[in-house]
């Protein structure tokens, strides 16, 4: 592929720029049972037929408890500098609180001690959605009490990993978890609450500041945020109906959280709209939610449409589509960057996921993936965009190093830069690996 194939190469990103690859543990370690692991919510969700459209589970995944040495190898191979990855609470305290799993640390040890050796920062994320099933059985984050247990297990992590890590991530996609999870029912734990969905977000937030503050009493030095999944949104037509409703809808998905993480406020309007099922906060709560942070993680895969009577579908959008039906639409990435710097006192930003599903079929001369390809290459140009006009953009990381389980999808959503055949575990470069790593030597010589 010639460099002046791309958009994003004409951009010369800062030398200190941070390049990365993501995943988390439920979707790649696999070894579910093993070392005195404990059930998470997202193990019990699977085993409920219906949940997953595959019928899969992650019992196995990409074998990366196993293989970590091997995927080490991988990300180096492409010239990284960063790999965002997380820990799974209940394999390193299997029952979400008392006795913490010697073993399970240890792996995690290990894998931070293998990427420093190979030059590579580790971004660890403390709670990418498999919380402990011994916790969700008394209530899960709708309790009060799982605050307080996310903080002890924030606390003993950064105890073992210590400054260690180049930047602790509290919680991914908060948003995900609480309506997801809570409202929606679609995720793990499956509930279908809004009242409860609201309790779940305002105790994330809440653990968020409150570990924070506990990780910095015991002298963590290095960067410490939250990941936000966010997309501009946007009313479907003209109508005073779809605009309330795109506005309304903004506020939960984006105002619902950087209000208080910014401005310790929650947003009037979805409060009132929220009514009884609005959250029960305590006097404080909101300052400590509004702790300083150190960086933002964004995610980003596509816009958000909305119509007051859910009539639109992306189908006769126009644009594109990924292989889950998210319209591509790289543009939407700066105009989400800007909006934030307008209305918010951002601090540093890292784009901490962005990529694509699609089909991917693995011939005998490779992944030729060039709609993957594309869709990186566009949102880093469009990245470079925001960059342009003020906004402090740090990092960039793609969703993902591996295919693996992408939740309700199971196996069959490939988001994966190097493709995985799960019958042997075997792993094969896609398009998208070679070309990144082209761009990332090209940077290099840039600078
Ligand atoms: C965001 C989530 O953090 C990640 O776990 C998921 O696989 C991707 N979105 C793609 O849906």
């Amino acid at each position: 592929m010639s460099s002046n194939h791309t958009l994003s190469y004409e951009h010369p990103f800062p030398a200190d720029f941070v390049w990365g690859v993501a995943t988390s543990s439920f979707q790649i370690e696999g070894a579910a049972h093993k070392d005195g692991k404990g059930p998470s919510i997202w193990d019990t969700f699977c085993e409920t037929p219906g949940n997953i459209t595959d019928g899969s589970n992650g019992l196995i995944a990409c074998e990366h408890y196993d293989r970590y040495q091997q995927d080490i190898d991988l990300i180096a191979s492409l010239g990284v500098n960063a790999y965002r990855f997380s820990i799974s609470w209940p394999r390193v305290q299997p029952l979400g609180s008392g006795a913490f799993n010697e073993a399970g640390l240890a792996f995690y040890e290990r894998l931070v001690d293998g990427l420093l050796a190979k030059g590579i920062t580790p971004f660890v994320t403390l709670n990418h959605w498999d919380l402990p099933q011994a916790l969700q059985d008394q209530g899960g984050w709708e309790n009060r009490d799982t605050v307080h247990h996310f903080v002890d297990y924030a606390l003993t992590i950064f105890a073992r990993l210590g400054n260690k890590v180049g930047a602790y991530t509290t919680h991914n996609e908060p948003w995900v978890i609480a309506i997801l999870g809570n409202e929606s029912g679609i995720f793990a734990p499956g509930i279908k609450s809004r009242a409860t969905a609201m309790q779940v977000s305002h105790h994330l937030l809440l653990s968020h500041g409150l570990a924070l503050q506990a990780m910095r009493d015991k002298g963590c030095t290095k960067p410490l945020g939250i990941v936000l999944n966010l997309s501009p949104t946007v009313p479907a037509t003209d109508s005073a109906q779809d605009v309330a409703k795109a506005r309304l809808e903004d506020g939960r998905l984006l105002r619902w959280y950087m209000d208080p993480l910014f401005n310790k406020s929650y947003p009037q309007d979805v409060l009132d709209a929220l009514g009884e099922d609005a959250p029960h906060i305590l006097p404080g709560d909101l300052d400590t939610i509004g702790t300083p942070m150190d960086y933002l993680g964004v995610n980003y895969y596509t816009r958000s449409v909305v119509s007051a009577d859910g009539s639109w579908s992306p189908k006769n959008s126009g644009l594109p589509l990924n292989d889950m039906d998210w319209e591509i639409y790289p543009q939407g990435l700066t105009q989400l960057l800007v909006r934030m710097k307008r209305d918010y006192a951002i601090p540093p930003v890292y784009i901490t996921e962005n990529g694509g599903a699609f089909p991917d079929p693995l011939t005998a001369t490779g992944v030729h993936d060039h709609d993957r390809v594309k869709y990186i290459d566009q949102h880093i140009a469009a990245l470079g965009d925001a960059m342009a006009q003020g906004v402090p953009v740090h990092g960039y990381m793609v969703w993902s190093l591996l295919d693996n389980f992408e939740w309700s999808s199971g196996y069959a959503k490939r988001f994966g830069i190097i493709h995985v055949d799960y019958d042997t575990q075997q792993r094969t470069y896609k398009d998208s690996a070679h070309w990144y790593k082209n761009f990332l030597a090209h940077q290099k010589k840039l600078n």
